[in-house]
């Protein structure tokens, strides 16, 4: 089958496509031909060898964990999906070979959900993993609740694009830290933008009256200690990229596959609460373009990858 791959870690030159042999198909695994996937940093944070001490690379690997696609075959205890039908997924396991970069992927129906029918591939493709990341942040850790005020760093991202429209369904208010050149994006999310860096304290005191319930951390770094003195001592935190968050008192979010978070995000996407915000969209044979585009570190909202 046709995949993206590589054969050792390194940066997008190490990035291959060709043929690749189909995965198998395990007891409680569904084989999906796959139609959309969506580049995370995760994808080239692994390709690059950062992941190497927490998880086993079974060379060659092919990268990419969101999915969304048809169900080609079931295992053989598999009772909640048959042929044909659409699935959209965060298709994790604890090591990496067979990924969503392909035509076709063995996927644990663990991490599967039904594909919204007023989605397109793509646009769903972009859901799973960031938007189980903002989901579980706000409502799982953090608690969000109907009138609090939520600071959300990374706010014009991947993740930032679902957390700010998730928050906002909860009631909350939000304010998000973004690049100058990202306010407008942001506003239109409906979220209060302020400048990450140089000018945040002032921008942040100028927008709340009584700190922030809620600080939920995507960039971490910097970013999360120049935040500190205002809020640590009030608000409940969480941060998806500084484990050390732990140590000050607050959670640290490592997203997990849940049909059931999956399927909150569906009726949300159904609603038309949740707008994917796909910014581009590649093809599979564009992905070092698209890896390079998400290093960058200042891709707006999704990067979508279509598999003819
Ligand atoms: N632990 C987990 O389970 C988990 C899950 C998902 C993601 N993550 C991690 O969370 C991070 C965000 O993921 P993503 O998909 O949203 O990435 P992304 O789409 O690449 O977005 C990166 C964001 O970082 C912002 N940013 C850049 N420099 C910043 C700074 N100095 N301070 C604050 N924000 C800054 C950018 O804002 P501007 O463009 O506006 O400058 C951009 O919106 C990544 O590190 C990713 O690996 C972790």
């Amino acid at each position: 089958m046709r995949a993206v791959f590589y054969e050792s870690f390194g940066g997008t030159e190490v990035l291959q496509v060709g043929e690749v042999s189909e995965p198998k198909i395990g007891p409680d695994t569904v084989l999906v031909r796959c139609r959309a996937t969506s580049v995370n940093p995760v994808d080239w944070k692994i390709m690059k060898g950062f992941l190497d001490s927490r998880m086993d690379a079974v060379f060659p690997v092919v990268p990419g964990w969101d999915l969304a696609g048809v169900v080609e075959a079931v295992g053989p205890s598999v009772e909640e999906f048959e042929t044909g039908d659409e699935v959209f997924g965060y298709a994790r396991m604890d090591y990496v070979h067979h990924g969503t970069f392909a035509t076709y992927s063995a996927v644990p129906v663990r991490t599967l959900s039904r594909k919204p029918k007023s989605l397109s591939f793509e646009e769903a493709g972009v859901i799973p993993l960031a938007g189980l990341t903002a989901y579980q942040g706000l409502v799982h850790h953090l608690k969000v609740r109907t009138d609090e005020t939520v600071l959300i760093s990374g706010g014009a991202g991947g993740v930032g694009v679902f957390a700010i429209q998730i928050a906002l369904t909860l009631g909350a208010k939000v304010v998000a830290t973004c690049s100058p050149s990202n306010f407008d994006f942001v506003r239109s999310l409906g979220a209060v933008p302020v400048p990450y860096g140089a000018g945040f304290e002032e921008a942040l005191n100028e927008e709340i009256d009584e700190g922030v319930h809620a600080f939920f951390d995507l960039y971490g770094g910097d970013g999360l200690l120049s935040g500190r003195d205002h809020l640590f001592d009030k608000a409940r935190v969480a941060s998806v990229a500084d484990p050390g968050i732990r140590e000050l008192g607050g959670h640290y979010v490592f997203v997990r596959p849940s049909k059931e978070d999956l399927d909150e995000l569906s009726t949300l996407a159904i609603q038309g609460l949740l707008q994917t915000k796909i910014e581009h969209s590649f093809e599979l044979d564009q992905t070092p373009e698209a890896f390079e585009l998400s290093m960058s570190g200042h891709a707006r909202g999704k990067l979508a990858i279509s598999i003819a």
